[in-house]
């Protein structure tokens, strides 16, 4: 049986050295090099080929090489295939370390920071402890709860809001569109993590901004699409927000004369705050080809009417 990975090149050589000691019977191959296709029956991507069904009539499981499944378009697979997301420990623990990092700058003041070294001011600020810092999470799924968890070891007060109801040990939840704006009146710093569908798109724009508290700041690693950027320049230009930390943009890559680039509370980084790493999703995926086939619930299946 083949496996196809469709997805960035250099990390494919480390899949195929993975699937080479850990399940060689598999046929691992990186597109375009697809052998047979009738023998394909388990294709990785980010984004998916064209003609699916007709390119591989045996296929068995799309999975997505990362977390999200925006990218791909359900209207041109065939109904019966499961798609699967990427959840896997290397890349919960990289969206933990980068929602920390950014967290604790905007806690410890770095942008103000880098903005006086420009000027070369030498200029303390009062310093908070962190629990006198609400920090909400948009978005409660695998990622959201680990993060809360760690952001709570660091003393945070921290709140999370999810379409659906969530309870998370510890942390005040809060659900669906009538309590939006409570969950954000007390958000000081807010993280996006929410998935990209047609009810999340445009999410983050001037009446969120506005029912946050004065100063507040954001942190947006979920999707380029989510944000309003105009919104979102003239919350920073009228203080209403105080910083922005933005992992992603729309589009990607952010084009040279975007004005997110050169704005002073602006930080922006390529799209690389949580990246699938293949020494621990390759045990992921094997495992959920193994329930596949003992027909056994797979891990991070897609249910396709709510797009996540
Ligand atoms: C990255 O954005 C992912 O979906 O894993």
């Amino acid at each position: 049986m083949t496996f196809i990975y469709k997805a960035e090149p250099t990390r494919g050589k480390i899949w195929a050295d993975l699937f080479a000691q850990k399940a060689p019977d598999i046929d691992f191959r990186v597109w375009p090099n697809i052998g047979d296709p009738k023998k394909v029956r388990f294709l990785t991507v980010w984004e998916p080929p064209e003609n699916i069904s007709e390119q591989f009539p045996n296929l068995e499981i799309l999975f997505s090489i990362g977390a999200g499944v925006d990218q791909i378009n359900f209207e041109t697979l065939p109904k019966h295939l499961p798609v699967v997301r990427m959840i896997e420990p290397g890349l919960t623990q990289s969206m933990c370390e980068y929602v920390l990092w950014a967290v604790l700058s905007i806690h410890r003041d770095m942008p103000t920071y880098h903005r006086q070294q420009d000027r070369k001011v030498w200029k303390a600020l009062r310093v908070w402890p962190a629990n006198k810092r609400r920090v909400g999470v948009m978005g409660l799924g695998r990622l959201g709860q680990v993060v809360l968890n760690q952001l709570r070891l660091m003393n945070f007060r921290c709140l999370g809001w999810s379409r659906t109801a969530k309870q998370i040990e510890g942390v005040p939840t809060f659900h669906g569109t009538d309590l939006l704006g409570s969950f954000l009146s007390q958000c000081d710093t807010l993280v996006c993590l929410i998935p990209l569908t047609q009810s999340t798109k445009g999410i983050l724009n001037r009446d969120v901004f506005s029912l946050m508290p004065e100063g507040a700041s954001l942190v947006h690693v979920g999707r380029g699409e989510h944000l309003e950027p105009k919104d979102l320049i003239e919350a920073l230009d009228s203080g209403r927000l105080s910083e922005a930390i933005l992992d992603v943009t729309s589009p990607e890559p952010l084009p040279a004369d975007d004005p997110l680039w050169s704005h002073p509370k602006v930080i922006v980084t390529p799209h690389i705050a949580s990246m699938t790493q293949p020494e621990t999703a390759i045990d992921t995926v094997l495992e959920n080809i193994r329930r596949f086939e003992q027909g056994q619930p797979l891990i991070g299946l897609v249910d396709r009417d709510r797009g996540y």
